[in-house]
């Protein structure tokens, strides 16, 4: 198991967009984001590739003070309660619900998946940091935002500035602070049959 937490030379060349991104909590509850930085995240979202050029991925809004946000927030689980509202934004995301084409229900999830994959990747390049969580009530929003029957919510993205950690619940603090592992190239990578390490030398 790889530990990556600190150290990103050992990411080799992987760009420092990337090997720099992680899913902080210690957000600093007074730091704003403008609705043009969203919109920018939600175009890198929006400009990722689909399946069939179908484009199923849509997004519900909510920055901090506002009515969507505080909405949001209430449908959080437990675990992400205690810090994602301190959040600058959180952003509802929902893909494809077509129960009767397995296909596109497949695909509906990996074209959600690549959109906020680059959200992700875009907010670390506006010095943001962003943090994907499954952990809320589907059903809630769902009624809520009146979702239509088409579509399903998967995920909801928090965006954020880092806090100072002195101003921080010492938890949060000590979540962030816990290493960070991967999994070794040559245990998730193979060539010429399952098992044998594709090697880079
Ligand atoms: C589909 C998905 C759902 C996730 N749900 C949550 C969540 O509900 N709460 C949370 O704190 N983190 C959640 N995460 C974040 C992961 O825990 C995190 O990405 C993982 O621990 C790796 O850490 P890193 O992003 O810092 O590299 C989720 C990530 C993914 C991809």
């Amino acid at each position: 198991m790889e530990d990556v937490s600190g150290d990103v030379t050992t990411l080799g060349g992987v760009h420092e967009l990337i090997s720099g991104r992680w899913s902080a909590r210690g957000y600093d509850d007074q730091a704003t984001i403008t609705a043009a930085e969203v919109a920018t995240i939600l175009d890198a979202g929006r400009w990722a590739p689909t399946w069939g050029r179908i484009q199923p991925v849509r997004f519900i809004v909510g920055l901090r003070g506002d009515d969507t946000f505080d909405r949001l927030a209430k449908a959080l689980s437990r675990g992400n309660i205690g810090w994602a509202p301190r959040a600058s934004a959180l952003v509802l995301v929902c893909t494809t619900n077509d129960v009767e084409d397995a296909k596109a229900q497949t695909y509906g999830a990996v074209d959600l998946g690549l959109a906020v994959s680059q959200m992700l990747i875009q907010s670390e390049a506006l010095g943001y940091n962003a943090h994907p969580m499954a952990g809320f009530d589907v059903s809630a929003v769902t009624e809520d935002f009146a979702l239509p029957v088409d579509k399903r919510a998967l995920l909801v993205v928090a965006v954020g500035r880092l806090a100072d950690s002195a101003s921080l619940p010492p938890e949060i603090v000590e979540r962030d602070a816990r290493p960070r592992t991967r999994l070794g190239l040559d245990e998730v990578a193979f060539t010429g049959t399952w098992g044998r390490a594709f090697g880079t030398g």
